[in-house]
């Protein structure tokens, strides 16, 4: 309350000198002013070494960063439907929703591909206090102005630096799903862009589990520098990258030779409570690859399955940006714990006495218009070679087979 009174007060002053351009003037000496309501992560590294080191490598930590969020970041603000500049902060730098004004610095650090302000840091998840689930998305609500910070623990152990405060929202989905159950920008395409799908269906979430139990999996270990032992939460939010990825999917792999034809029927079944992947952006996809390795282990035939979900635009034509989709124009993705059958036939392979049959499951890399994918490779320190053009594999299955006389 004090921050927003402050801030407004700043705001007449700058307003009624009215020759200083207000750009410069909010933007640059304000970053501290936000960094009063949410302190930045570095101010907690020193007693919390270890959450923050594991938050560190995760991607949560990279979320104003990567070339791919800067490319389409630019592609919004240019669109026609980009008009609420804070739109993709929301998510991405949810403190934005408590300084929207200071909504150009948050893009020009992000423009710049090094900034200094957080993305989804420390304070950003708590200092949440409230998740309002009757909002579509979900929003939540941050107490900012306060010492207070909000967690797990019942017995928290006082502090030099700031208050404690046990909040079961902190052990409950509700917390995540306010930034992963669906985009706002896509919000008139309703239920059809729920990003977990029925997930709260599932056979995992009904033992049960929340978003916590896999991607924050917890151990006992120090809560903070020196301090007894602890239930503590792992803060790398595996997905990804991560061991999680080998309880995403199970392949059963069945080769049948029929003469000149083959048929290999490849069972997929998703181990994961809600939809496989979750499409933001939209053009995540996982894939299902067939190789075929015949004579010298060439590869003799090759096919593959997308799961992913593609839009259209006002125009009716493909986009692969949420934000211009008015309709979903193919919906592929694993939903919630499916299994789905695929086959794939094809000529048996020649002069050869057995050959390999190689199946992936893997997340596909980056697609779309080659403008898009160019600028992306500039944006990137390593062109072509930015992780997001590789594949990430979820699990694969190789298997010989003789092909009999
Ligand atoms: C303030 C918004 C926000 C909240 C709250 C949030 N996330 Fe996220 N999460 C993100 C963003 C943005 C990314 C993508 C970061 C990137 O890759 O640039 C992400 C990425 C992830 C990833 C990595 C996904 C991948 O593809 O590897 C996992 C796992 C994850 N979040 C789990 C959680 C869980 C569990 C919670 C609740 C405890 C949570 N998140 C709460 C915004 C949020
Ligand atoms: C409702 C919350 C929300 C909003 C709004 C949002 N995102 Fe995301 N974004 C996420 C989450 C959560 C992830 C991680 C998803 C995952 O890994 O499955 C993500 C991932 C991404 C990624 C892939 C990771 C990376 O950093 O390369 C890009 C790119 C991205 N978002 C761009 C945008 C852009 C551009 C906008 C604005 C048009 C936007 N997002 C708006 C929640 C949001
Ligand atoms: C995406 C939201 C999110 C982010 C970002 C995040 N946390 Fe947490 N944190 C949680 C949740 C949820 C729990 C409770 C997990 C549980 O008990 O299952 C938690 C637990 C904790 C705990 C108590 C348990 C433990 O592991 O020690 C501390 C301390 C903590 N966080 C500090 C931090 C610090 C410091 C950072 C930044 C480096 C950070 N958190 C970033 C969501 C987050
Ligand atoms: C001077 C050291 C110090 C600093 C700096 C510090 N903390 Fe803590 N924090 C602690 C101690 C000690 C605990 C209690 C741990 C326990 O109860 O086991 C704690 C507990 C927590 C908890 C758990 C609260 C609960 O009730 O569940 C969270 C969350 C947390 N800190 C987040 C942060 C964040 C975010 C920052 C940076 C803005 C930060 N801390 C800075 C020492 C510190
Ligand atoms: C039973 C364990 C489990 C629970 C509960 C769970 N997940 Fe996952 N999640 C997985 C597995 C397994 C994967 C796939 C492997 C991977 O990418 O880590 C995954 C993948 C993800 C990804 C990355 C996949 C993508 O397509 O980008 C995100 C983001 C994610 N989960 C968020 C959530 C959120 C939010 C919740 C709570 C609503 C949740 N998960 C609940 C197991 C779980």
């Amino acid at each position: 309350m004090i921050v927003r009174a402050f801030f407004m007060l700043t705001c007449v002053v700058v307003l009624s000198i009215g020759t200083v351009t207000p750009v410069a003037a909010q933007t640059v000496p304000n970053q501290p002013l936000i960094e009063k309501a949410f302190p930045h992560s570095n101010k907690c590294k020193r007693c919390h070494e270890r959450v923050y080191e594991e938050w560190e490598t995760s991607p949560l930590a990279k979320s104003i960063h990567s070339p791919a969020f800067r490319a389409s970041l630019d592609a919004y603000l240019k669109s026609a439907g980009g008009k609420d500049q804070t739109l993709c902060f929301r998510c991405h730098a949810p403190h934005v929703r408590e300084f929207p004004d200071h909504v150009q610095l948050f893009i020009d650090q992000a423009k710049e591909g090094d900034p200094s302000l957080d993305g989804v840091a420390c304070s950003q998840c708590h200092l949440i206090k409230h998740v309002d689930r009757a909002k579509h998305p979900p929003e939540p609500q941050y107490e900012i102005g306060g010492k207070t910070l909000y967690g797990p623990y019942k017995d928290f152990v006082q502090n030099l630096a700031h208050q404690s405060m046990e909040l079961s929202l902190f052990q409950k989905s509700d917390l995540c799903l306010n930034c992963h159950q669906s985009v706002p920008s896509v919000a008139n395409l309703g239920k059809a862009n729920d990003l977990l799908g029925n997930w709260d269906q599932s056979r995992a979430v009904k033992s049960g589990k929340e978003c916590q139990t896999c991607h924050m999996p917890q151990q006992v270990g120090e809560s903070s520098n020196g301090e007894k032992k602890r239930t503590i939460a792992n803060h790398s939010f595996p997905g990804r990258i991560g061991k999680l990825r080998q309880e995403a999917a199970k392949l059963n792999v069945q080769t049948k030779v029929d003469g000149e034809k083959t048929t290999v029927r490849v069972k997929v079944q998703s181990l994961v409570p809600h939809n496989l992947p979750t499409t933001h952006p939209a053009w995540a996809t996982v894939v299902l690859n067939l190789d075929i390795k015949g004579k010298n282990l060439k590869t003799v035939f090759s096919d593959k399955r997308a799961y992913g979900r593609t839009y259209l635009d006002a125009q009716g034509q493909p986009t692969i940006f949420d934000f211009e989709a008015v309709k979903v124009g193919e919906d592929t993705v694993l939903k919630p714990e499916e299994t789905r059958e695929e086959t794939f036939t094809f000529p048996t392979p020649k002069d050869t006495k057995t050959f390999d049959v190689e199946v992936a499951l893997n997340y596909g890399p980056l697609n779309g218009p080659a403008s898009f994918l160019q600028r992306v490779e500039a944006e990137s320190s390593q062109g072509s070679q930015d992780p997001v053009f590789q594949p990430i594999e979820i699990v694969k299955r190789a298997e010989n087979i003789p092909v009999g006389k």
